[in-house]
């Protein structure tokens, strides 16, 4: 099979400058012939380099939505997002979106919509991600990502011509959350209200990870291609510190391993993103934690079996 690998250095979307420098920085480490070896030889790897975007000469701004921060940096560049995404689809298996802050994960699913209409959508988080423009406190949109892919949202982003640039939404019941621990009234309302499926931190404790696993997949029709938008501080502060947004009492590395294997192990995970990691936070020892674990994440979903992988061997035994 065949992944590509998109870096989108884009920092607009929160406060916290340092998150632009992930991509580069995870491929230094090693990313590409990592996920490889990994694979055993099952996974062809290509990278794209970064998005191009703020190249647009007429930034898309909507003064309705002036209390958002970035709001024509944030369409600028994730337009050119869902046009790049349906071209890797088109000349890949799956791909990888490599953030950058949460923002990104609007053209990204957005992108994986348009090519593949019948999508499940994972998202491991601390956060919701799914304010409006009138309902946010801090006026960053990566905390408003979601909220532009559900058709009954829309009707708040009359302003922001969805039906152009991303017409195909997201069914809300083939939306999971995991790892949810800091959660605004509004955004609690709103999940309440469209009938969400939210694990929260409270419930992986009280069920235990498989549990939550088991009825994530149950509640993702079969037949979907799914998507995999990972926010690095869903992870616990211990093995994830150098994020802009940390949250404590996280997901174990482990439980976010064992998350990404079993969606990894339906064969049907298409597309996958990996958000907000910033080496400006932190010491050295911090910066270098984070990244060890976003390869952990990023090696388990491309195929990495703990179990050990024997897939390619041919040996007379
Ligand atoms: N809910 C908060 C907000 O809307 C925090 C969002 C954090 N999002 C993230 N992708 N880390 O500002
Ligand atoms: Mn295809
Ligand atoms: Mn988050
Ligand atoms: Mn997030």
């Amino acid at each position: 099979a065949r992944l590509g690998i998109i870096g989108v250095p884009f920092s607009k979307g929160q406060g916290k400058g340092g998150v632009e420098k992930a991509p580069a920085l995870l491929r230094e480490h090693g990313l590409v012939p990592l996920l490889e070896q990994v694979s055993c030889g099952q996974l062809e790897v290509h990278d794209y380099g970064d998005l191009q975007f703020g190249v647009d000469p007429i930034p898309t701004e909507a003064p309705e939505y002036s209390k958002i921060k970035n709001y024509g940096e944030f369409m600028g560049c994730n337009k050119a997002l869902i046009r790049k995404v349906q071209q890797l689809l088109q000349e890949n298996d799956q791909f990888l979106t490599i953030g950058g802050d949460h923002a990104i994960g609007f053209g990204s699913v957005a992108g994986h919509l348009q090519h593949t209409p019948n999508l499940s959508l994972v998202w491991v988080d601390a956060h919701a991600d799914i304010n409006l423009h009138n309902t946010s406190e801090s006026g960053n949109i990566h905390g408003m990502p979601v909220s532009f892919l559900l058709k009954e949202l829309r009707v708040f982003w009359q302003h922001a011509k969805l039906e152009q640039t991303a017409p195909v939404c997201l069914a809300a019941d083939q939306l999971v959350y995991i790892g949810l621990r800091d959660i605004d009234p509004y955004e609690a309302y709103i999940l309440n209200k469209l009938g969400i499926r939210a694990f929260a931190m409270d419930s992986v404790d009280k069920y235990g990870i498989s549990k939550i696993i088991e009825r994530t997949l149950d509640s993702l029709k079969p037949q979907n291609k799914i998507h995999v938008s990972f926010d690095i501080d869903a992870l616990d502060k211990a093995v994830a510190p150098s994020t802009g947004t940390a949250v404590c009492a996280g997901l174990t590395l482990r439980e976010g391993i064992s998350v990404v294997e079993a969606l990894r192990d339906t064969n049907r995970v298409q597309g996958i993103d990996l958000v907000e990691l910033n080496p400006s936070l932190g010491n050295e020892q911090d910066v270098n934690t984070t990244i060890a674990s976003s390869l952990e994440i990023l090696k388990s979903i491309c195929g990495y079996k703990r179990s050990g992988n024997f897939a390619n061997i041919k040996m007379d035994l």
